[in-house]
């Protein structure tokens, strides 16, 4: 395996008397497409948080190519080329594909300062090729708000790439998205992964897909790890088939 590109160690987070995380430890290797599953509650989308700064941790440290990013915040991780998309898709309803791509890059800014801002011309040409890539480039013009519910995941990944990040945290990329749509989604994953060298770290509760897509999976129950191992030592860990997966 290749050295970790990000170390979780120990992590724990409570909201009130609810433990979410209870010292988590995890890691995932530079260049790995790596699951993380579990039941619905079980903290999944909560250990991301904490990953990517979006919330404070209460116990442990996250490291990132070595290095500790513990208390940094979500801009400053971001920064370092580490990036995550949301469980609910954030896009800009109003604006277009396009839009939604250059306002995305790290150095458009923010609000109305990046509406107006001039954008460079390889921005252009990086949105353009990205919205190919994701197989939206016909509706580049279309407001995204306009767009269906699975194309709209697929402008958001596209939105995380336009940063070009060296560790993508996806939280359930395909809940919603219909079986086709799944296939092509699943194949950009794995593209990004292999053409883009993006490592991904992936929350999925389709089991096809994340048993096909990731080479090593964790499975989170009641806040704590479970179990870990390849796709075939998850499906056959008695654990994870009595809390999540059931009998088959
Ligand atoms: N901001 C918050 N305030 C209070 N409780 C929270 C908050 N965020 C999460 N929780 C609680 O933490 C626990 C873990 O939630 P989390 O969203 O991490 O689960 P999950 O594994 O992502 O679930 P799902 O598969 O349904 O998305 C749940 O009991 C949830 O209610
Ligand atoms: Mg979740």
């Amino acid at each position: 395996m290749n050295a970790a590109l990000l170390e979780v160690n120990g992590v724990s987070k409570a909201f009130g008397g609810v433990v979410a995380n209870e010292a988590i430890t995890l890691d995932v290797p530079q260049g790995a497409i790596v699951g993380l599953i579990g039941p619905n509650g079980s903290g999944k989308t909560t250990l991301f948080n904490g990953i990517v700064g979006h919330h404070p941790i209460d116990g442990g440290s996250v490291r990132f190519e070595g290095r500790e990013i513990t208390h940094l915040r979500v801009v400053e991780i971001a920064r370092l080329g580490m990036l995550r998309t949301f469980q609910q898709t954030r896009i800009y309803a109003k604006m277009t594909c396009v839009q939604n791509l250059l306002i995305s890059a790290s150095h458009a800014g923010e609000g109305f300062r990046a509406v107006f801002a001039k954008f460079p011309s390889e921005d252009m040409d990086r949105a353009d090729e990205l919205l190919s890539f994701v197989g939206l480039f016909a509706k580049r013009r279309l407001l995204a708000g306009d767009l269906s519910f699975g194309q709209q995941k697929l402008l958001e990944f596209a939105m995380a790439l336009m940063n070009g990040p060296r560790l993508l945290l996806l939280d359930e990329p395909t809940a919603g998205i219909n079986p086709t749509l799944i296939n092509g989604l699943i194949d950009r994953l794995q593209r990004a992964n292999a053409e883009l060298g993006i490592t991904l770290f992936v929350i999925e509760h389709n089991m096809r897909v994340i048993m096909n897509l990731a080479e090593h999976i964790y499975c989170l129950a009641h806040g704590e790890l479970l179990a870990e191992g390849s796709p075939d030592e998850i499906r056959a860990d008695q654990r994870v088939i009595d809390a999540y997966l059931g009998a088959q």
